[in-house]
């Protein structure tokens, strides 16, 4: 379920160059894309990272202790729509990442939106959706549910959004 290791890099380095010292993840799993934000954050940054999974992040837990980062990254256990309602809202977040259930995407996106800071960056995993979009109907809620956020997005005038192409597709949303 990992993103891809040039997905990685991209996240690493677009977290690096633009300055981000407050970091969401949605959708955390074993620690890869969590670990490549993290190494793009200064040493003073902080990323939180939301996941209902105990098990899986155990082994992401490990790889950050592993890797020397677990001091800059808060993990909460629950459902991410639940967690983000309980979220410290002091500073103003910088960069999100989502890739947890695609069905709430959408949910997430509005969560998330107020707390993000002029010209910080909302990123989507998986809006390509494995190519299958635009090749007639769609039978998976998943599925209908990214086609319909990506068309969504490309109007919505909170925010300015490219799609990029790296492996099954980052939508990359800039927060006017
Ligand atoms: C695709 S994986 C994330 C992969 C991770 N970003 C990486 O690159 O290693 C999706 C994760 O979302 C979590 N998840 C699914 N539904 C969720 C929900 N409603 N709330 C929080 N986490 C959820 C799963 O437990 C799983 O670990």
């Amino acid at each position: 379920m990992q993103i891809s290791e040039e997905q990685g890099n991209f996240l690493q380095i677009i977290t690096a160059t633009t300055g981000v010292r407050r970091a969401l993840e949605i959708g955390t799993f074993t620690g890869y894309s969590s670990l490549c934000i993290a190494r793009g954050l200064p040493s003073d940054g902080q990323l939180t990272c939301l996941d209902v999974s105990r098990e899986w992040t155990d082994i992401a837990r490990d790889f950050w202790r592993r890797a020397g980062v677990a001091g800059q990254i808060d993990l909460k256990i629950g459902p991410a729509l639940e967690s983000l309602k309980k979220l410290d809202d002091k500073d103003p977040i910088d960069l999100v990442f989502i890739d947890a259930a695609k069905e709430e995407y959408d949910a997430y996106f509005e969560a998330v939106l107020p707390r993000v800071r002029a010209n910080g960056l909302i990123l989507f995993d998986n809006m390509l959706w494995g190519g299958r979009l635009g090749r007639g109907p769609i039978e998976e809620n998943s599925g209908r549910a990214i086609d319909a956020l990506n068309k969504k997005l490309a109007t919505d005038p909170r925010v300015e959004s490219v799609l990029l192409t790296v492996a099954d597709g980052i939508q990359m949303c800039r927060v006017k």
